[in-house]
């Protein structure tokens, strides 16, 4: 159950779905764990919750992953409160419906500056810091979006291929710097969290994951925690030799 003992995590979009799930395996295995999210509220009283499990092992943070200056208050913070950084989760993201047609500039530039700009920044200002700390692992949330495209979700689609390329852009960068960092993706399929309360609404929670589940060969959509474990073994030394690499998590999707 020490899976991250003596590690300290940072991970953004930590208040709820993916994030959180994540930050309570983290904790769990031992870590250190900073939760941010633009969610404030939500973010500290989860952290309360899980301090009452692992005494002193977690605490929040408001953060915009897409201002510069939080980035920077953020590693600030971390390196005060715990110590440094050793692992680095840019999870943080947003959904967004549209094809190149009816999808406005305004909406393509948010949804690359929320999941794509934000892995850039977080990455830019982390690895001075986890550098300190002698080792390292970043792992980036994409989705299966980055891997295969759909005809309605065109800035989602690029934003997600985006951080694909990306880590791997990092991964070589600090192979080559030898600072013992290593950055991978993470391809997740429809998991059950809020991001899908768009589509929820329209024809309601039960239709919506019927409607999603038919399109997955095993029949059902994911849970958060079947992304966690992913993440997980990407953050812990398990993993010591995987970098510049993805894991699809979708239900054999992309299998087909
Ligand atoms: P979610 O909507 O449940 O959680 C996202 C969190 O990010 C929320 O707490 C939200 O407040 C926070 N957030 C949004 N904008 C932010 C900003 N500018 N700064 C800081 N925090 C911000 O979504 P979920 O499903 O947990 O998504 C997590 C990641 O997984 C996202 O990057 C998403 O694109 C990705 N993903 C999710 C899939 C799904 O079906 N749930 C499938 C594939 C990828």
């Amino acid at each position: 159950m020490e899976r991250l003992k003596n590690k300290i995590a940072l991970i953004t979009g930590a208040a709820q779905g993916i994030g959180l799930a994540t930050a309570k395996l983290f904790a769990q295995e031992g870590a250190k764990v900073l939760l941010t999210d633009i969610n404030i509220d939500k973010a500290n009283s989860e952290s309360k919750s899980l301090n009452k499990i692992y005494p002193d092992q977690t605490s929040a943070l408001e953060h915009d992953v897409t201002n510069k200056q939080d980035w920077k208050h953020v590693i600030e913070f971390i390196e005060n409160k715990f110590g440094g950084i050793n692992i680095l989760v840019n999870n943080a993201g947003i959904g967004s419906i549209g094809n190149v047609e009816n999808e406005s500039f305004e909406q393509w530039k948010k949804v690359h500056s929320v999941d794509l700009d934000s892995v850039f920044l977080g990455c830019k200002y982390a690895i001075p810091t986890i550098k300190k700390s002698k080792s390292g692992s970043i792992i980036n949330v994409s989705s299966i979006s980055g891997i295969i495209a759909s005809h309605n979700m065109a800035a989602y689609n690029s934003a997600k291929a985006g951080v694909r390329h990306l880590s791997k852009s990092i991964a070589l960068h600090c192979a080559r710097d030898r600072n013992n960092i290593r950055c991978n993706s993470i391809h997740p399929a429809f998991i059950d969290t809020p991001i899908l309360d768009e589509l929820c609404k329209k024809i309601g929670h039960e239709a919506a994951i019927k409607k999603l589940s038919r399109q997955i060969p095993m029949g059902q959509i994911g849970e958060p925690n079947d992304v966690a474990y992913g993440i997980l073994y990407l953050a812990s030394d398990e993993s010591k030799f995987m970098t510049g690499a993805e894991i699809i998590i979708d239900g054999g999707i992309s299998a087909a």
